[in-house]
């Protein structure tokens, strides 16, 4: 029998369509990482009521667009198991004994909660179910056990609490001695590895504005739905302040950090570095040209892919890939739950999840 493969778990908030930032920040490296780990993508509908719980309607096809953005990219059904969170009861029971775990200061502390208060604008007005699904994301990763988390920059600060959670589990429910070594707690008789964060090619994509973050809320963002002409209008707004043709660059702007992102042949990118840096009669412009077709075409494949989900019965397609995780995910996250009561001291029974013929 071959040795299980170490697991992953990682996803997303349906928010909105995913954007190139999704793509170098994540979703390229779900990808590829498919063949060699177990991998298990979660769709965190739940944690999208935190802010938009009087919009049940655009959670439900943001939920849909998401499923259809990852299986355009080439995220595999057969080969990767895909997490509904709000049918997943386990991870809700999970939530409720980490709460235990983690001083509520401490969640207060989490500078990415902060950074969404800020950002959004929540002042002191955030639902309690704001910060809670900071603990909610630590049982959305520790319910599958996995040793690795692809994310974006901006998750990093929620694996670091889920990795002090799951220390803090394995100390005091599994009697690990808290001088162990990440990578030894399972070794000493812990339930939970200790996950470490992995981080895409690029960590922080600039948006089109060419200063912040590509983000949905800021209207600079490259969709992987738009096609070739929307790409071309939206690099040709970015600014970089440079003159003329022969004004030598800043290579370091935000222009090259989308040819080194997206154009794939590196002697290319180093002429046009060469050029751009010493003013050698290049024109943003014609950079601009090049880094379209460049994400054009990665696009292509991806688009081609979605037209299956677009038509008619579209979204049937995509509900059936839900269910069919849905099953998939059960069994996995019932036995960690199961394992982690028995920890607690908590297993007067045992139960079974179970589903209906059609699937409904
Ligand atoms: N908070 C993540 C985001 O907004 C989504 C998410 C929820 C997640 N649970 C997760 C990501 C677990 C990684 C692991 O993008």
């Amino acid at each position: 029998m071959t040795p299980p493969k170490p697991r992953i778990l990682t996803g997303d908030t349906p928010t909105g369509r995913l954007h190139l930032g999704h793509w170098v920040g994540s979703v390229e490296n779900r990808v590829a990482l498919q063949d060699d780990y177990e991998c298990f993508f979660l769709i965190a509908n739940m944690h999208a009521f935190t802010t938009r719980a009087d919009k049940p309607g655009e959670i439900r096809e943001s939920t849909l667009e998401i499923v259809k953005d990852w299986l355009a990219c080439g995220i595999d059904p057969e080969r990767a198991t895909i997490v509904l969170q709000s049918e997943i009861p386990a991870i809700v029971e999970l939530s409720w004994y980490f709460a235990m775990l983690i001083p509520f200061n401490r969640v207060m502390r989490n500078p990415t909660l902060k950074t969404e208060i800020d950002a959004k604008g929540l002042g002191d007005h955030y639902s309690f179910g704001f910060p809670l699904y900071a603990v909610g994301q630590c049982a959305d990763i520790l319910v599958f056990r996995p040793e690795l988390v692809p994310v974006g920059e901006d998750q990093i600060a929620h694996i670091e609490m889920t990795r002090e959670v799951a220390r803090k589990f394995n100390q005091v429910y599994c009697g690990v001695d808290p001088q162990t070594e990440d990578a030894d707690y399972v070794k000493a008789g812990g339930l939970f590895p200790i996950p470490a964060a992995k981080v895409g090619r690029i960590a922080r994509l600039a948006g089109t504005d060419g200063k912040h973050k590509m983000s949905k809320s800021l209207d600079n963002a490259i969709f992987l739905t738009d096609t070739p002409k929307q790409v071309k209008k939206k690099l040709g707004q970015l600014y970089t302040g440079r003159q003329s043709m022969d004004e030598p660059g800043d290579i370091n702007n935000s222009l090259f950090q989308f040819v080194r992102a997206f154009i794939k042949d590196e002697q290319r990118v180093k002429e046009l570095e060469e050029a751009y840096s010493t003013g050698a009669n290049i024109g943003d412009g014609h950079i601009k040209a090049e880094v379209a077709e460049a994400i054009s075409e990665l696009l292509a494949p991806i688009q081609e892919r979605r037209a299956r989900y677009e038509g008619p019965g579209g979204d049937d397609l995509v509900i059936d890939v839900i269910r069919e995780g849905i099953r998939k995910a059960t069994p996995a996250a019932e036995e960690t739950l199961a394992l982690a009561k028995q920890a607690m001291k908590l297993d007067f029974t045992s139960r079974a999840v179970s589903f209906s013929e059609d699937g409904r």
